[in-house]
């Protein structure tokens, strides 16, 4: 059996147990201060007044940086990153202080001695459909269209004999990784040192060097082990900013981390959704209309549009189809990365919608997805590298045990139960982005995979390793790998779901071609015999086509006439995401998304206090993420698929499709247990309660 395909545990799995694995700020330099931030306590307006005087009399205080006196920063493209640059406040709990000390203690003592005071104006903190200053933006997040047009939907849903029109929303998500955002910053002269919890290193470095003016080679960071990320740690944050330039005027290494409560703001999170659903069918189930029009929010400062309608575009054949994507620039935290950007809220309101028409026809909905698959792309007219979308539904069907299932709602009790089951589809794309590796063989016969990949939990540091062994034809133990490191060749980011695709391809490339010069090289050096693969050339050549990953989610609920408590005994998931190069690790990828969709569906709720001008719940006692407790035993199977249409890993990414279609397929079990379409996240017990029956 090839390594690749071979269920090895993690390799800095006994360190992650043992508490031996490092992040960023276990670690001290000689020297290093610590930073606490100061956030504003107002959501819109200036800064009057900064009073640092009593913070800086207290124990251990050696500097308070404000706008006053931090270093000019260039605009990387990210306004989030020009921390301390003037006195416009735009949200709550931007920074408006830096306290260094030298203890955590006193920094975070004098941290609440800072006195500021402001100039407030009114904030404007509510996301609706009506907003006055919706306005259209230039494109989405990654690029998209902003709007996309196929046809005459308005004609085809005057037309038909079925149709839909809802209204979904989605409430702000925050990320939250188990380890928060942290950097510690030492400065060698003009070069910056960063160990840094980010997804990537390379796009940290360039973020960095671009905001500080510096050649990207005089900065080096470091991310060995990073404590989860889900988007929120892809772009950098201003944890990075802050200590890099606090380190810089204080003349010594300064280390930084958010508080659990900070999280909630600076770094970065889901926009609020809320997707108009229109949908036309004939009789027999063929759509012939698909409308998906989206709302959300960005902040005053930095425009970050979830690409909600996006992934509509991919999903089903109907001839007449139109996207939307409107924002408001609300006086909150600005949105970024969160699991599945777009997908993940998009996908919620169109199969959930799918599910009514479904229901509104007397369709299956597994059957109505189907009859509704499409040939080509419907967006670009382009062939699918690969679509197993009916493989999904078909084998999770026969796994779940779907035939069985009454349709009707609402008629199936157990004691004071009410049970349903519900499925949704998924769509991720699978792209890949440029990178490059190195592999050194040794006279010892050990090789060294040198790779600036990043490992936020996910298995990366071993699965790089098994895909290296299995170019060169040797077993796993002969690699040593590193990573997480931008003194490695540059590599893609663990973001988008592209990091082992891209990785991949490059350490295969490098694999083969070190074979080759091994084939001509009579005796290798004490020093060893490198190679050094790049794949941009290969990337730009790719042929244009429709990339992308599919799944289909099953779930039973359970919900509770007493209590109005929905519980999800049974999940299980289905996925067609190519070649699996690692069963354990991907298993735990899409056990991990499901679970997160679980989370949205039924938990997650970021609730903003329209007094205070914020999101009121910023802790894990008030906002509930899915614990052990909420999450079932959880089916994962995954279709046999090697797609050579995207690398030569045959491999498509596995981080974001588990998640995608979770939550609809949660909320249509709901809909099947009691007959009540909740059409806004989270669906807390309030929201069935009073339409639910009398247990008695
Ligand atoms: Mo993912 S939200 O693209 O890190």
């Amino acid at each position: 059996m090839s390594v690749l395909g071979r269920p090895l545990a993690r390799l800095e799995g006994r360190e992650k147990v043992t508490g031996s694995a490092r992040y960023a700020f276990e670690s001290s330099p000689p020297g290093v201060l610590y930073a606490w931030i100061v956030q504003s306590t107002i959501a819109n307006g200036t800064i009057r007044e900064i009073d640092s005087g009593e913070a800086l009399g207290m124990p251990g205080v050696r500097f308070v940086m404000t706008w006053q006196n931090a270093l000019a920063l260039n605009d990387a493209g990210d306004a989030e990153l020009l921390v301390l640059q003037s006195r416009q406040i735009s949200y709550r709990g931007q920074v408006v202080a830096l306290v260094l000390a030298e203890t955590l203690e006193q920094a975070r003592e004098a941290a609440a001695q800072v006195s500021v005071t402001y100039d407030s104006e009114p904030a404007d903190v509510s996301l609706s459909t009506t907003h006055p200053r919706l306005y259209a933006p230039a494109y989405t997040n990654a690029m998209f269209a902003t709007d996309s047009v196929v046809g005459d939907v308005e004609a085809a849903l005057g037309a038909a004999p079925v149709t839909i029109d809802a209204t979904y929303s989605t409430p702000a998500a925050f990320n939250n990784p188990m380890e928060p955002h942290a950097t510690v910053a030492e400065w060698h002269g003009d070069d910056l040192d960063l160990l840094d919890a980010t997804q990537g290193t390379n796009w940290a470095r360039e973020t960095i060097s671009a905001v500080f003016g510096l050649p990207p080679e005089s900065v080096r960071i470091r991310s060995q082990h990073v404590g989860g990320g889900f988007g929120s740690k892809g772009p950098t944050r201003p944890n990075a900013v802050l200590a890099a330039m606090a380190a810089r005027l204080v003349g010594r290494p300064v280390k930084i981390a958010y508080t659990r409560q900070m999280m909630f703001g600076l770094s970065g999170y889901r926009s609020p959704t809320i997707s108009h659903i229109r949908l036309a069918a004939e009789a027999d189930g063929r759509l012939t209309a698909v409308s998906h029009e989206a709302f959300g929010q960005v902040s005053p400062i930095q425009e970050f549009v979830e690409q909600t309608a996006v992934p509509t575009r991919h999903m089903y054949a109907a001839p007449n189809r139109l996207t939307t994507h409107r924002v408001v620039a609300l006086n909150l935290p600005t949105p970024s990365y969160m699991r599945g950007p777009g997908e993940t809220p998009g996908l919620y309101a169109l199969e959930s919608g799918m599910d009514e028409l479904a229901a509104a026809l007397g369709i299956d909905p597994v059957e109505l997805r189907i009859l509704n698959e499409p040939a080509i792309d419907p967006e670009s007219g382009e062939a699918f590298s690969s679509r197993n979308l009916v493989g999904c539904l078909r084998r999770g069907a026969e796994r779940f045990g779907w035939s069985a299932r009454d349709p009707r709602p609402a008629v199936r009790r157990d004691g004071r139960w009410l049970v349903g089951t519900g499925v949704a589809a998924s769509i991720y794309p699978a792209d890949v982005v440029p990178s490059t590796a190195r592999i050194t063989a040794y006279p010892n016969g050990r090789f060294e995979l040198a790779v600036n990949a990043t490992d936020i939990g996910t298995g990366a540091r071993t699965v790089v390793m098994q895909i290296a062994a299995d170019s060169l034809g040797v077993e796993a133990s002969c690699i040593d790998v590193r990573i997480g490191d931008t003194a490695l060749p540059a590599a893609a980011p663990a973001g988008a779901s592209w990091g082992t695709a891209s990785w991949g391809w490059a350490i295969m490339k490098a694999g083969a071609a070190l074979l080759e010069a091994l084939q001509t090289t009579p005796r290798i050096p004490d020093s060893g015999l490198s190679v050094l693969s790049d794949t941009a050339e290969e990337v730009a050549a790719m042929t244009k086509m429709a990339r992308f990953a599919f799944g289909a989610q099953f779930v039973e609920a359970r919900v509770d006439l007493e209590s109005g408590e929905v519980t999800v005994p049974r999940m299980l998931g289905v996925f067609a995401a190519g070649r699996i190069l690692n069963p354990r690790t991907a298993r735990a990828q899409f056990v991990g998304g499901m679970t997160m969709g679980l989370s949205m569906a039924l938990h997650e709720d970021a609730v903003v206090d329209a007094n205070a001008a914020d999101y009121a719940n910023r802790d894990f006692a008030s906002y509930h993420i899915a614990a052990h407790a909420d999450v079932p035993d959880i089916d994962v199977e995954w279709l046999d698929e090697e797609d050579g249409n995207i690398t030569p890993t045959g491999g498509k990414g596995v981080g974001e499709i588990g998640m995608v279609g979770t939550a609809a397929a949660v909320a249509n079990a709901v809909w099947h247990a009691t007959g009540i379409r909740v059409r806004d996240l989270p669906i807390h017990p309030d929201k069935l309660i009073e339409q639910l029956p009398s247990p008695y």
